[in-house]
């Protein structure tokens, strides 16, 4: 099959290069020319484990390839993605579809002969409606099909999410677009990863309600755990006590300084905003929205109060500024919020990230940027574990106590074991632990 990835971002990138990997023909297109000479000389703008391998293997065996005009590539594909960005729009919290809608107008000018079009962005419900009634409008003698398929690809492990998907959901009634989608996923193991044909509206809402769920589902562990410091009871023992239970599950029980990312804040802001427009408004996603909101103030409040209420002059030593380990995405951050409020108290803050460091920098200013753990610690009257980095799990402790100005740590990411610390003599606080 021929594939046409208009958008290499997050999304549209690994998307392209895994199914370039499955053996179809792959051109990825993006209106930025730097990007794409960029990606033409091998070089991966975005940080995503294996997808630089990926991507350099299908090249060099010719299945993937990079454009900037995307003339040729959408008159010869049976199938075009739409993966561009669907960012909050600035003031109302409702998706920004201009992007997509754009894309819709360019490919309307440029198929040749039936394409199924695909919408792989994150996009409200009817968006796929409306992208087909643009290509009418454009082209009225057009054959084509709208299809939802929404990605379902955490960061950092978005290459295994891709080929080994807990299922795959495709929207639509067109009999011909389901072959395509068929054999597009066919190297699936489909008794694995099974495909789940379904109305366009409701793979829209499917992507929706995923999110919200998971949202929900981190939103409502971090309450456990504000509880759990309350009474005296961990909530990491919680978690497993109520997630073995197969009707709820162990994953997304993880406890910690509020979801951050490029997809769950939008998304629940985006849902949130679509049920009010019908008039049936989802108050339990109101709520998440709101709760993770404070949490990520309160975070702040918690670091204060492991100083003893007052970090003015303090210098406050950070591990990790990302909203996840293995990205260098900074998109909603729980630093993002942290920072700028210990720094609004008085604050020094010195700070270590494995690969965000360049993005950060965009983002968080007056920051002392170090180049390892020990040297975001030195001189430091706290060390704060904002995201668990795998190198953050076993750090030498004698060596940053060392090099601390007070042996005080508090782990918002709960990496560590509060006796190992306790014993080395660290004042140590975590989330929803004794
Ligand atoms: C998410 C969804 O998982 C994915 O299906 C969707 O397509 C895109 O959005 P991603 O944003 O890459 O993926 O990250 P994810 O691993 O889901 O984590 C999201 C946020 O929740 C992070 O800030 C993470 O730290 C936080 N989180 C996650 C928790 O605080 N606790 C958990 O148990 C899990």
């Amino acid at each position: 099959m021929r594939v046409t990835m208009i958008g290499t971002g997050y999304v549209g990138l690994v998307s392209g290069a895994c199914f370039a990997d499955f053996g179809h023909i792959v051109t990825c297109v993006d209106k930025d020319a730097s990007k794409i000479e960029r990606l033409q000389a091998g070089e991966i703008p975005i940080f995503e484990p294996g997808l630089d391998k990926l991507v350099e293997t299908n090249v060099r065996e010719g299945r993937l390839f990079f454009a900037v005009d995307p003339k040729e590539a959408i008159a010869s594909a049976d199938a075009v993605f739409i993966a561009v960005g669907t960012p909050s729009r600035r003031g109302d919290g409702h998706a920004d579809l201009s992007y997509v809608y754009a894309a819709a107008e360019e490919i309307a000018d440029l198929m040749d002969g039936f394409t199924v079009i695909v919408n792989k962005s994150t996009v409200p419900v009817g968006t796929g409606d409306e992208v087909e009634a643009i290509i009418k409008k454009r082209r009225p003698d057009a054959e084509f099909a709208v299809v939802s398929n929404p990605e379902f690809l955490r960061e950092g492990a978005a290459i295994s999410d891709f080929k080994r998907p807990d299922r795959v959901v495709v929207g639509t009634e067109d009999e011909r677009a389901r072959n395509v989608m068929r054999e597009l996923y066919r190297p699936l193991n489909l008794n694995e990863s099974p495909l789940l044909f379904v109305g366009r509206r409701t793979s829209e809402l499917i992507k929706y309600a995923a999110n919200a769920f998971l949202a929900m589902k981190i939103t409502f562990i971090n309450e456990m755990a504000d509880l759990s410091e309350a009474v005296g009871a961990d909530v990491q023992a919680v978690a497993r006590g109520i997630g073995l239970d197969n009707r709820i599950g162990t994953k997304f029980l993880h406890a910690g300084p509020g979801y951050g990312g490029s997809c769950f804040p939008k998304d629940t802001l985006a849902l949130v905003k679509t049920a009010a427009d019908y008039g049936t408004p989802t108050r339990l996603i109101e709520a998440t929205v709101a709760v993770n909101a404070s949490r990520k103030k309160a975070m702040a409040e918690k670091i204060k109060k492991a100083l003893d209420g007052d970090v003015s002059g303090k210098t406050i030593g950070i591990l990790g500024l990302t909203f996840k380990p293995n990205t260098d995405d900074m998109r909603d951050a729980p630093s993002l919020d942290i920072i700028p409020a210990l720094q609004a108290a008085g604050a020094k803050i010195q700070a270590y990230d494995p690969e965000g460091r360049h993005e950060a920098e965009k983002m968080l200013k007056n920051v002392d940027y170090k180049a390892n753990p020990y040297e975001a610690v030195s001189g430091a009257d706290v060390m704060v574990i904002l995201t668990e980095w795998d190198q953050f799990r076993a750090l030498d402790l004698d060596r940053v106590k060392s090099v601390m100005k007070a042996p005080v740590i508090v782990d918002l990411r709960n990496v560590y074991k509060a006796s190992e610390v306790r014993t080395k003599g660290f004042e140590y606080s975590s989330i929803g632990r004794p």
